[in-house]
């Protein structure tokens, strides 16, 4: 068995060896993908309801992708068009999802600790999708997954996760996840967007762009989530830019085989500039495509699904 519990609500509860086993299966699913035809028999009925609180493009239409590709049934339903708008509480809701029988929640929602609320309230699985600034546990696996496909074992790599620190789950995934499989962490960003204590983390920190990038295997670039700031951290866009933005400059001072990654959706010409969004260091569509693959394991293993019924991927990521 690869997954211990029955949700998948952070990478802080999962152990290395489940991390790797996921991205193992999510191999296999990517290898699906080139065929002409992309799905498989697996999930067919069984029921998955995504219920998202917050605007999502890739990680909603991701699930949704996934789960068809693995033929579940899937009931798609946000809050605006939901009885949440009236004032039914999120436990009503979901106990009253759960009557219908449904074998998977995937949720995203804005508190730190929803998914986690519904898990132990479900008997069915939950998958946290996102929780205001806790985790977005399948966004870093499918970044795991897209930077191992470069580099192999992450033992000793170094990974520099630039920008908005304090405000983002994507970075707190990515730093259990790193750690758990040895890679070193240097975090950056302005210190107002740097939250304290993460060096207990096992994670450097460091305010000076360019000292966090020098030596770096990988740049994760995080989008500004201004939609969490209570009050601007930054004098200006074009100041941020300036200080901590990706540009071409910078991109010249990186090691000649460095990528850069970015989990969108990205604020262009802020945190990266457009030329190096769109340039040959990026590898931001080749986290898309992975998402699919991970979500897809997921689910699969999730649902009791045997790893060793699908076969192994030719080259392992
Ligand atoms: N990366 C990510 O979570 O994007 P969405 O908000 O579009 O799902």
């Amino acid at each position: 068995m690869i997954l211990r519990s029955k949700d998948v609500l952070g990478l802080e509860d999962l152990a290395a060896e489940e991390i790797l086993g996921v991205i193992d299966i999510a191999s296999r699913f990517r290898a699906v993908f080139d065929r002409p035809v992309r799905s498989v028999p697996i999930m067919r009925g069984r029921t998955v309801v995504n219920f998202f609180h917050e605007p999502s493009t890739r990680t909603r239409i991701s699930f949704e992708l996934a789960e068809k590709r693995l033929s579940a049934d899937i009931v798609n339903f946000s809050t605006a068009t939901s009885s949440l708008s009236k004032g039914e509480t999120l436990r009503d809701t979901a106990e009253n999802l759960a009557a219908m029988k449904i074998d998977m929640l995937v949720i995203r929602h804005s508190s730190s600790g929803a998914a986690r609320y519904l898990a132990n309230v479900l008997a069915c699985s939950v998958i946290n999708a996102g929780d205001g600034a806790h985790e977005h546990p399948t966004q870093g696996l499918l970044d795991i997954m897209t930077m191992r496909q470069r580099l192999g074992d992450l033992r000793g790599r170094k990974v520099t996760i630039i920008g908005d620190i304090t405000h983002s789950r994507v970075a707190r995934s990515n730093i259990w996840g790193l750690t758990k499989l040895g890679a070193e962490v240097t975090v950056c960003g302005p210190p107002t967007m740097v939250p304290s204590g993460l060096d207990k983390l096992g994670v450097r920190v460091e305010y000076d762009l360019m000292r966090a990038v020098a030596d770096a295997d990988v740049l994760n670039v995080l989008r500004i989530q201004l939609e969490r700031h209570a009050s601007r951290s930054f004098p200006s866009n074009r100041e941020y830019h300036r200080m901590y933005g990706i540009s071409a400059d910078v991109v010249k001072k990186l090691k000649p085989e460095a990528f850069i990654m970015h989990p969108g959706p990205m604020n262009r010409d802020v945190e990266i500039a457009s030329e190096v969004a769109d340039g040959p260091r990026q590898v931001i569509l080749d986290q898309v495509a992975n998402g699919v693959a991970v979500r897809m394991a997921l689910i699969y293993l999730l649902s009791g699904g045997d790893p060793g019924a699908l076969a192994p991927a030719a080259a392992q990521a």
